[in-house]
């Protein structure tokens, strides 16, 4: 069983704000870390397709898929402008459709990131070939833990852990990636978080419960990811 790598840091919103729309580094570096030749790779939940350029260089074949359309659209553009002639984006469901209506075969790698549930999990393990990876960065439990209810897409590392050997997978890298962001007052606690949070929040009760927070103290927006990379021992049916 392997070990939990922490990476903890505490930084000021300033500092916090040059990096904001970066994907977590811990993420980046176990997608850097494999070797993408002549191997085809889904990213489930590929947005405007981030962890796509990551890959597309080399990979022999990139299936980005997502539920909404108009990222993909802007996914498809950009890989247009850079010419990635091996890159497709497909709409689709990726918790309620069986994965082969958009590659038929068995996949050398899942991607996953900001996208996570149990269903991707059993997914990911029926569509991977045998010693195929899945890598996937989600947010952990305590993150957003000061506005009193968290994410509403967390998972513990013992959860993640659980549901990766639940679905015949061995976890070769699981770790926890927390920065907390100081901040000086509620609209530095706006700008850390952006607009479209902000707004969701309001609306949802999350932004009063961060309020409170800040007048008890500490004033802080805790993120913490959780990064796994897991290898599939046997190929599932690709049938479901
Ligand atoms: C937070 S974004 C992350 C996007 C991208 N992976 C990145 O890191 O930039 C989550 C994405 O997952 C997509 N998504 C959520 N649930 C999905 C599902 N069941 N099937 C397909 N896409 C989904 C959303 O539409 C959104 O584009």
């Amino acid at each position: 069983m392997v070990d939990v790598v922490r990476r903890s840091r505490r930084i000021p919103a300033f500092e916090y704000l040059r990096e904001r729309d970066r994907m977590s580094v811990m993420f980046l570096e176990q997608l850097r870390r494999e070797d993408y030749r002549h191997r085809t790779v889904m990213d489930i939940g590929t947005g405007t397709g981030r962890v796509v350029w990551e890959i597309a260089p080399w990979a022999h074949h990139v299936i980005g898929v997502d539920r909404d359309e108009m990222r993909l659209r802007e996914a498809r553009a950009y890989a247009g402008v850079r010419g990635f002639s091996r890159v497709e984006f497909v709409m689709g469901d990726a918790e309620t459709t069986a994965w082969n209506a958009w590659h038929p075969g068995p996949l050398d790698f899942v991607t996953a990131h900001l996208c996570m549930s149990e269903a991707i999990i059993f997914r990911a393990s029926r569509h991977l070939r045998a010693g195929g990876k899945l890598i996937l960065g989600t947010h952990h439990t305590d993150h957003w833990r000061e506005n009193g209810r968290g994410s509403g897409h967390a998972f513990s590392t013992d959860q993640i852990r659980d549901l990766l050997t639940e679905n015949g997978f061995i976890a070769e890298f699981l770790g926890l990636d927390s920065t907390v962001v100081e901040c000086a007052d509620l609209l530095d606690a706006e700008r850390v978080l952006g607009p479209t949070i902000v707004k969701k929040w309001v609306g949802d009760g999350r932004w009063e419960g961060l309020a409170d927070s800040f007048g008890r103290g500490p004033r802080q927006v805790t993120l913490a990811f959780i990064v796994a990379k897991a290898v599939k021992l046997a190929h599932g049916p690709v049938s479901e």
